[in-house]
């Protein structure tokens, strides 16, 4: 099943109701056969949701709170992006020692088969869908691959219907990782909660991971991940994606505004409604509710 999303055609991935590249649909098989070692950490998001910043802070709990080599080595070496574009990882990360930190956004039904059994732990950091709709239209526009240049109002119903960015729709990503919320290997994070409590969701990363942090530690790694210094921080502000021609100069930055409420800036009535209903329909049910300022 096919469905075309400006003029490219996205394929229905076998067994889920996720829409990708072609280019993913090649890769699905060394996906799902990937060897996955139960003490793993891996970051799970939909893109736009707090990824970088959930990778550094989980950086920095498991290696004491070293923001020196935060700062001299950029952070997708130090936690490697599982299906990144254009460079294929795989072999790096088969062989980096153990723990090792690893990125994704895949939906969970595409994720290699050995998650279920090796149960590594996984931190998967939720958005709110109006901020991560605004978000997701700026990074969009940055990207070379995409070329994107429609209007946010166009850009919002192709994001709401799932098959703008080769991960699946928010509202079955989302809920699908919620509903294992009370799984042993698994934290729940709220990009909200992060902005509202960064220290108080440092603790509560430390504790999932079993990692004893002094209260010293926890405000270093507070105060090396506001969102001012991890922008200046060459190594986590995703400046390397335009060294590699993966996003174009002059149409942003990657760290851009983090702030919650920004969608009042771009959402009309209508979008806004619609996008209750959905939140009606797919995730309230679920018990699971945002901040939205
Ligand atoms: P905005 O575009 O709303 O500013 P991801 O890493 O999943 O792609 O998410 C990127 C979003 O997280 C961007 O949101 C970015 O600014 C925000 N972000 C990254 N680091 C942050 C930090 N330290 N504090 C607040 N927001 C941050």
């Amino acid at each position: 099943k096919t469905v075309k999303v400006r003029d490219v055609d996205m394929y229905e991935a076998p067994g889920t109701s996720i829409y990708v590249s072609k280019d993913h649909i090649y890769r699905l098989e060394e996906t799902n056969n990937f060897e996955i070692r139960s003490d793993d950490i891996w970051v799970i998001t939909y893109p736009k949701c707090g990824t970088t910043w959930t990778q550094e802070i989980v950086w920095l709990v498991c290696n004491n709170a070293d923001t020196e080599t935060a700062n001299a080595v950029e952070l997708d070496t130090r936690f490697p992006f599982f299906e990144y574009p254009f460079i294929n990882r795989r072999p790096t990360i088969r062989k980096m020692p153990s723990p090792r930190l690893i990125k994704t956004h895949l939906a969970l039904p595409v994720l290699p088969y050995q998650i279920v059994e090796k149960k590594p732990k996984i931190i998967y950091t939720m958005r709110n869908p109006k901020d991560t709709c605004v978000s997701m239209y700026h990074f969009i526009k940055m990207l070379t691959p995409f070329n994107y240049k429609g209007n946010f109002e166009e850009f919002a119903k192709e994001f709401f219907m799932g098959v703008t960015v080769g991960h699946g729709s928010f509202w079955d990503h989302h809920r699908d990782y919620w509903r294992l919320k009370d799984e042993m290997n698994i934290l729940i994070l709220k990009y909200e909660d992060l902005i509202t409590d960064l220290a108080k969701e440092v603790k509560k990363i430390a504790a999932f991971l079993d990692k004893e942090l002094t209260e010293e530690q926890v405000q270093t790694i507070v105060e090396h991940c506001t969102f001012k210094t991890m922008k200046n921080n060459s190594a986590s502000n995703q400046s390397h994606m335009q060294n590699i021609g993966f996003t174009r100069a002059g149409m942003g930055d990657f760290m851009r505004k983090g702030k919650i409420g920004d969608w009042k800036n771009y959402f009309t009535p209508e979008l806004n409604n619609m996008v209750d209903q959905l939140n009606k329909k797919y995730l309230e049910p679920e018990g699971l509710t945002f901040d939205y300022e």
